[in-house]
């Protein structure tokens, strides 16, 4: 389909009152995305010519998230959301393709339906398709009228509806492609003699029958067009955008032992034959190569893991962790801004920050890279093949030789050369029979006192 002709426009002007937030409602997240850019996102490979934001309030917050993705306009007031479109005129008028009408508040909509929409206006020339579901409760949805030869004749707002027409099961989305030949013209003969007193864009379809214009109908599903007005329905639109990750990675030849407990965000890459264990987050920018398992209660971030990893039980992959090939991170392991190369393991309780992990070193257990002075961060080096002893500080900045080794309980703050042994610890002292001596002495007073 060529849809070189498309323009979206997201109408984003409501006042968002229910969310209780200073976050203008359309930047608050699903899987770590705006949901105005999950809007944008999906659009995006329909390759609309142009985008167009309708906002009230916030205008800054909106301007500052989608830079110039996108052309702001501001509706003040707000009159509804027929008026909602109208402002859209400056940037619009001359706009003669397919105008994509979506709402801010309903991210999920997926590409399909916005395919499925345009090519119905062009399939069958209606000026209006609207987007139509069959929810399980028709609340105050608007009905949709739709005559015995599917024409789409007129859409009821609840408030104005008779019981017979309440009684429709076919509910409005608010989803809408209109023609931008006769947009203006129809948005023009809008009137808000109604119950509402608002200029409804849905009116659109009686006068677009009225000059004798087809209006169509598509559907979609219900969890497709949820709104999100509260924080309760943001929670709801996440486990549906959660549920449909899950599934595709389970498609795409991922294991989750329990899906139902791993989070991804919008941008989680992740290869074949990875097995996710329960309770594991990803936060944005992840990649997981091929064969690698990510154990429980692992929190990642930022990260890139390399082909046959092992990941966690709770691991915190921070952002800038570049892990290579066959890398082991075990529990309680945090890395963050390093580098760490092929077949190299970090297998318990270490903290590895702004360094480089050679090829094959060990770092043994509780080893941590100090990596600030309370001012300003400084490098680690660790070379190929180097063992760290447990319970080592490696004050940065400083570097560890190629084969070097650490003796365990080490403050390193020293450059090591390669292949030698480094201990940098108090020397150990034993003095024979010291303790027999001690004892011999403390229980002699204790007799005496008591
Ligand atoms: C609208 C539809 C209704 C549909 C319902 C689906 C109209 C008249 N009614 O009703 O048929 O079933 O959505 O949820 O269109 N907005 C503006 N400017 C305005 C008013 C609204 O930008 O002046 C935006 C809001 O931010 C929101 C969207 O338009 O994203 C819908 O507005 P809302 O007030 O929720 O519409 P409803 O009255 O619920
Ligand atoms: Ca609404």
């Amino acid at each position: 389909m060529n849809n070189s002709d498309l323009a979206i426009v997201i109408l984003a002007a409501g006042k968002g009152t229910r969310m209780k937030s200073s976050l203008h409602k359309v930047l608050h997240p699903l899987g770590g995305r705006p949901m105005l850019h999950h809007l944008m996102d999906t659009a995006s490979p329909l390759k609309p010519e142009r985008n167009v934001i309708v906002v009230g309030a916030g205008k800054e917050q909106v301007e500052a998230s989608v830079g110039h993705m996108a052309d702001i306009v501001v509706q003040e007031p707000q009159l509804g959301t027929g008026h909602a479109v109208q402002v859209t005129k400056d940037k619009l008028h001359d706009f003669k393709g397919d105008v994509l009408i979506l709402y801010g508040d309903v991210p999920l909509i997926t590409q399909d339906t916005m395919q499925k929409m345009i090519d119905t206006r062009a399939s069958s020339g209606a000026a209006v398709v609207v987007l139509g579901f069959t929810p399980a409760d028709a609340k105050a949805y608007g009905r949709l009228k739709v005559n015995d030869s599917g024409n789409l004749d007129a859409i009821i707002e609840f408030k104005d509806a008779s019981e017979e027409e309440r009684a429709i099961a076919l509910c409005n989305s608010g989803i809408m492609s209109l023609s931008g030949e006769h947009m203006f013209e129809l948005l023009d003969a809008l009137d808000d003699n109604n119950a509402a007193k608002e200029f409804y864009l849905t009116d659109v379809v009686e006068i677009a029958n009225k000059k004798g214009l087809n209006c169509a109908v598509v559907e979609a599903d219900e969890q497709e067009v949820m709104g999100v007005n509260s924080r309760s329905e943001l929670a709801e639109a996440e486990d549906v955008y959660q549920t449909s990750r899950r599934q595709y990675f389970m498609d795409e030849g991922v294991t989750l032992t329990d899906p139902s407990s791993v989070y991804f965000c919008h941008d989680t890459k992740i290869g074949c034959d990875v097995t996710i264990a329960p309770n594991v987050f990803f936060g944005p920018g992840v990649t997981i190569a091929d064969n690698v398992t990510i154990h429980s209660f692992s929190h990642l971030e930022g990260a890139s893991v390399g082909e046959g990893s092992s990941i966690g039980p709770f691991a915190r992959l921070r952002p800038a962790a570049e892990l290579g090939k066959g890398v082991k991170v075990g529990n309680f392991v945090e890395i963050k801004k390093a580098e760490v190369e092929d077949g190299a393991k970090i297998s318990h309780l270490s903290y590895v920050g702004d360094a480089r992990v050679g090829k094959n070193a060990n770092i043994g257990a509780g080893t941590i890279t100090c990596n600030y002075d309370g001012y300003f961060k400084y490098h680690t080096d660790i070379g190929e093949g180097a063992f760290i002893g447990s319970n080592s500080a490696l004050v940065a900045p400083v570097t560890i030789g190629d084969g070097a080794i650490v003796g365990a309980g080490s403050v390193v703050t020293m450059a090591v050369e390669a292949d030698a042994l480094a201990i940098a610890r108090g020397k150990q002292r034993s003095l024979g029979g010291w303790a027999t001596k001690f004892r011999t002495d403390q229980q002699k007073k204790k007799k005496n006192k008591g």
